[in-house]
Formats: C-alpha cells, structure tokens, sequence
C-alpha cells in the first residue's frame, strides 16, 4: 500500500492546533498518530510524583528511562503544572536522547503522523512531509483558554498567554533540539483559519507533497 512507512512530521508552537490537526490527518491517511509531547508531559508527571524538580536532570533521565506505555493513559497530563513540567523536562538533553528511540520505532514500524516541536528536525529529518503549524500567540492563548474553560479549568487570560509565551521562550531557546521549522517544512499559519479550514489545508499540502515524489 502507498501509505506504508509514510512519516508526515507536524511542528509547531504550544496551541497551534497541531495535536487535532496532526490526529485528523492520521485517520484519513490511515495512520498510527503519535502526540509526542505527551511523552515529555508523562516524564514530568513522574518527576513531580516523586517530589522531585523537573528541572533536576538526573531525576527527569531516571524518568524519561522508566517510562511506560501506561503513563501515557494518565488523566492528569495537562494543565499548567504538567505544561510547566513538560516543557522543563524536554529542555534536558538526556530526556531527549532516552525518548527518541521510542518515538522512532514508533514512525518506522507502520508510518506515523507524529506532532511534537522537533519532528521534522531531530526524530525524523527524512519524514515523507513535514509541516510548521503557526498561529499569533494573542490566538493561541485565546484558544487554550477556551480549551481549559472547557474542562472547567479556571483561568486568567492574561495568565494563560503569560505562560505560553514563557513556554515558547523555552521551548525555543533551548540548546537541544530548539522549536524551529525544518528547512524543508511547509509552513500553515492557523491564525485565521478554524479547525475544520486548517485541516483541509493540511491535508492538500500533503497531498500536494505526496504527489511530488
Ligand atoms: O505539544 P505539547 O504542548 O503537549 O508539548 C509539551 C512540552 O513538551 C512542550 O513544552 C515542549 C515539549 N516537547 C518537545 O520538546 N518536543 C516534542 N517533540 C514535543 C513536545
């Protein structure tokens, strides 16, 4: 089948809209999707479980090594304290090193969607496509407001962009794997564009990359 082993990498920012993006683009190529953040997010919860500080490098690698599939199942990996944990724990280099392994067998044994910060740059630099979902931050934090509002989070708005700004500072400015898009990746700026828009946007620049090969 042509989608065999078909890796399509989606990058971008914290509220891009990637995770729905990347999950509709899976199931109409027919493929295993892979949030990627949410291995880091399942590293930080251990961390903090164990009352230690996810900033703490030996503590995150003892982590990021004992993770298990069931981790992943967690109900409490978002949220500002799991966003803040996560984003501590991937700026450390051998939290990185131990999940890529992981996200590789992943991709290569059926082809994957996977959405992360450093798909197309660092865990699969020869996905078949590759795509840096952007939106403004003011959208973006407009969006996980609502997003929390609707899990019956209380948030300060000011608050909510407050945090994803730092977040984007860190995810950015780290000196491994840093947040940017891949020389080769078609850039989606969702800032105007609904779900349901973004998504057939995406779905035609990969088709139209598909078509090039
Ligand atoms: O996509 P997300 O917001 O669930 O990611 C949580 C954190 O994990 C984010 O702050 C950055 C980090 N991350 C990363 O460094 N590399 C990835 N491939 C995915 C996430």
């Amino acid at each position: 089948r042509g989608a065999a082993r078909l890796v399509v990498a989606v990058d971008g920012p914290a509220a891009a809209g990637k995770g729905t993006l990347a999950r509709r683009l899976a199931a109409a190529l027919g493929l295993p999707y892979l949030d990627t953040g949410l291995l880091y997010r399942a590293v930080g919860r251990r961390v903090l479980d164990r009352g230690a500080d996810p900033a703490d490098a030996a503590a995150a690698a003892a982590a990021a090594r004992a993770l298990a599939p069931a981790d992943l199942e967690r109900g409490d990996l978002r949220g500002p304290e799991a966003d803040r944990a996560a984003s501590a724990v991937a700026a450390i280099p051998a939290v990185r090193a131990a999940l890529l392994d992981w996200q590789r067998d992943f991709g290569r044994r059926h082809g994957a969607v996977l959405d992360g910060r450093d798909i197309g740059t660092v865990v699969f630099p020869e996905a078949t496509v590759k795509l840096f979902v952007t939106a403004s931050v003011a959208e973006r934090a407009q969006r996980r407001w609502l997003e929390l509002q609707g899990r019956g989070v209380a948030a300060d708005p000011a608050a909510v962009e407050a945090e994803l700004r730092e977040r984007d500072a860190r995810d950015a400015g780290r000196a491994v794997a840093p947040l940017r898009p891949a020389a080769d990746a078609r850039l989606l700026d969702t800032t105007a564009l609904d779900a349901e828009a973004a998504f057939a946007m995406a779905l035609a620049l990969v088709r139209e990359r598909l078509g090039e090969r």
